[in-house]
């Protein structure tokens, strides 16, 4: 990248494409999701080489359980497979340094997946080149649900009023809490939505769409991205 250039500090990616990767290519859809836990590693690389704080990856959502038994079981697996390697990467001592963060509802995961996870964020919690967020069974409106229950019962409990509810302490029940909200998110395969993503946290984020399928998605779309990022005149409700 350019040394003008001014990084966004959390890039945030719905990585979508992958079904109509390998329906091209006459491949199981499958083979798309296993591409694109390949692009993952590699933009999860490039991002932490040329300095981006975080970056967040949709894997899956709390509506994905509706596709098949067997397309669920592969995304699983592929999940597995990344955990097992970062226990490894672990053992051996040659982190990246990623701080590895699983956001969405830990309930109706696998046991084997949660306790992977757990381990995962807990063995990399102190390291500072760049934090992942993963989402997994993860939904935009249950997160909210998931903060509002969680500030109710702190309120039921004696330990806030109602008044004191703000944009802060909301904030603070996400699954993001003290993570910055996101700068700039991503959704490659032509599609213009936001499909249930950071819901909360994409209040002032700028968005960039790419007709390229995640499978297909390099490091120069990461830079292309990020440079009309560049170009886009951040006021925050402000008049200027
Ligand atoms: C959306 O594409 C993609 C998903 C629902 C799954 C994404 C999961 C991965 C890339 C693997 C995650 C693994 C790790 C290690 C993070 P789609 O299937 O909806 O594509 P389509 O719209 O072309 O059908």
């Amino acid at each position: 990248m350019e040394q003008q250039t001014r990084l966004p500090r959390h890039i945030a990616v719905i990585m979508d494409g992958n079904g109509r990767w390998a329906k091209k290519r006459g491949l199981p859809r499958t083979d798309g999701h296993k591409k694109g836990a390949e692009v993952f590693r590699q933009i999860c690389q490039y991002a932490s080489d040329i300095g981006i704080e975080y970056m967040t990856f949709y894997a899956f959502s709390t509506e994905n359980w509706k596709r098949s038994e067997q397309e669920v079981c592969a995304i699983m697996d592929l999940l597995r497979a990344y955990l097992a390697e970062m226990q490894q990467r672990e053992d051996e001592n040659r982190t990246g340094g990623y701080r590895i963060r699983f956001l969405g509802a830990r309930e109706g995961m696998p046991d084997d997946i949660v306790r992977l996870m757990d381990e995962a964020e807990e063995k990399s919690r102190d390291k500072t080149r760049i934090t992942i967020n993963i989402c997994v069974n993860y939904g935009g409106r249950d997160e909210i649900v998931h903060a509002v229950r969680t500030l109710c019962d702190r309120a039921k409990r004696g330990e806030l009023e109602p008044a004191d509810v703000s944009e802060a302490l909301v904030s603070d029940a996400l699954y993001t809490a003290g993570q910055p909200d996101p700068d700039l998110i991503i959704r490659p395969s032509g599609e213009v939505r936001l499909s249930n993503f950071l819901v909360w946290q994409s209040a002032y984020a700028e968005f960039y769409f790419d007709d390229v399928l995640w499978p297909d998605f390099t490091p120069a779309d990461l830079d292309r991205a990020i440079a009309a990022y560049n170009q886009r005149d951040r006021r925050f409700g402000d008049a200027r």
